[in-house]
């Protein structure tokens, strides 16, 4: 089943919106397979931004997201990958619909909240950065028989 991995950055947590932030990823369905409030150290955060080196937003954005811990995810699902991109909006939330996260509970872009991975291949390279496979749980969620 296809996975993503799910970060709600540090404003998300200082803020105090893990709560209806993950109520939107189950409301909608997807499965959670696992979870972790962590600090990210600076080599990390350098991996998981390695697409963006260079460029001007990459040393704010690794300072961002070293500064505060942050709430960790992989969740399961059928597209699940594009489903949580929807869900989350647009990476600007001045742009975002303000239906999505982004769109709900962000103004700037350089504290959007929450990362998704952007493709099933990215969200292979960052679940295996993140999670030891021993950390991801698998198992049968009530109500998932008559999706399939
Ligand atoms: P990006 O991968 O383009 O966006 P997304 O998170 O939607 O996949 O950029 C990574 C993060 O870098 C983004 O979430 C916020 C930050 N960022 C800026 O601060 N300024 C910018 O102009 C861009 C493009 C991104
Ligand atoms: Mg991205």
């Amino acid at each position: 089943m296809e996975k993503t991995f799910i970060m709600l950055k540090p404003d998300a947590v200082q803020r105090g919106l893990v709560g209806q932030i993950l109520g939107r990823f189950e409301a909608k369905g997807c499965k959670l397979v696992g979870m972790k409030l962590m600090k990210v150290d600076k080599a990390l955060a350098e991996q998981h931004y390695a697409e963006h080196k260079g460029k001007g937003f990459y040393e704010p954005t690794v300072a961002y997201i070293t500064s505060s811990p942050v709430v960790a995810m992989v969740w399961e699902g059928k597209n699940v990958v594009v489903i949580a991109r929807e869900l989350m909006g647009a990476t600007n939330p001045a742009n975002a619909n303000p239906g999505s996260i982004r769109g709900s509970f962000g103004m700037d872009i350089s504290r959007n909240v929450i990362h998704g991975s952007d493709s099933v291949a990215s969200a292979e390279r960052e679940v295996a950065l993140y999670f030891k496979p021993e950390e991801l749980c698998d198992y049968c969620k009530a109500g998932e028989e008559w999706l399939s």
